[in-house]
């Protein structure tokens, strides 16, 4: 039985996600000085699952990567990460910051590549290890603005995606904020304004719901 906390960041390129997981990772840690806290990303996060990051997000390769190997190799660096960094900080009783998880796969790989839901749900079961999050924080911004925060592109493959490519993501959160295994777990933050604006929102959900 996990003893700490799992907190996920969410949300489509451009919201605001690594800057605030880290401003938040900062804040925890000061407010908390008697816990552990990690922060942590998806794909990647240890020396494999970094490497498999190099690949899985490389724009390079002359070939198309086929979505079904795009979909395996970020359930195989979330294998990685969820061994070797996630679960063994949770079983000591720390609490883990992660920008991405699973979540990212059904929207992107689910619905945006359209691999579907159920086959993402599946390829990741191994994966995941029942390693479930207690807290989903989803950063919600509006298309348009969140691809002009170009920023946060850095190289990614998926910043030559259209509008419709990321609408089709939208549709995955919505639906993986459904899932049974979120049940009160997940909340939607209004991502519109300037970063300290949105962090003070997520200050606010944070000092609601974590307990130490
Ligand atoms: P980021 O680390 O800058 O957020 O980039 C990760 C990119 O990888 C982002 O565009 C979303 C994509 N991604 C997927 O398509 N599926 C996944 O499961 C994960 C974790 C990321």
């Amino acid at each position: 039985m996990s003893k700490g906390k799992y907190i996920i960041f969410e949300g489509i390129v451009g919201t605001g996600k690594s800057t605030q997981s880290k401003q938040i990772y900062s804040y925890l840690e000061d407010k908390y000085p008697n816990k552990k806290f990690i922060w942590t990303f998806e794909p990647g996060g240890s020396e494999i699952a970094d490497e498999i990051r190099r690949v899985v997000q490389a724009t390079e390769y002359e070939e198309k990567m086929d979505p079904i190997c795009e979909a395996y190799l970020y359930a195989s660096s979330r294998a990685q990460t969820i061994r070797k960094i996630i679960k063994p900080n949770l079983e000591k009783g720390n609490i883990v910051i992660a920008d991405r998880s699973f979540l990212t796969s059904i929207a992107y790989q689910g619905f945006a590549r359209e691999l579907g839901p159920e086959l993402i749900l599946k390829i990741n079961e191994s994966a995941l290890d029942d390693c479930f999050p207690d807290l989903v924080l989803f950063l919600d911004l509006d298309i348009k603005p969140a691809l002009q925060r170009t920023f946060d592109f850095d190289g990614d493959k998926f910043e030559k995606e259209s509008v419709d490519f990321f609408k089709k993501a939208l549709k995955g959160y919505k639906y993986a904020s459904q899932l049974s295994k979120l049940k009160n777990k997940w909340v939607t933050i209004n991502a519109r304004g300037n970063i300290d604006e949105v962090y003070q929102r997520i200050i606010k959900v944070l000092n609601k719901r974590l307990e130490f």
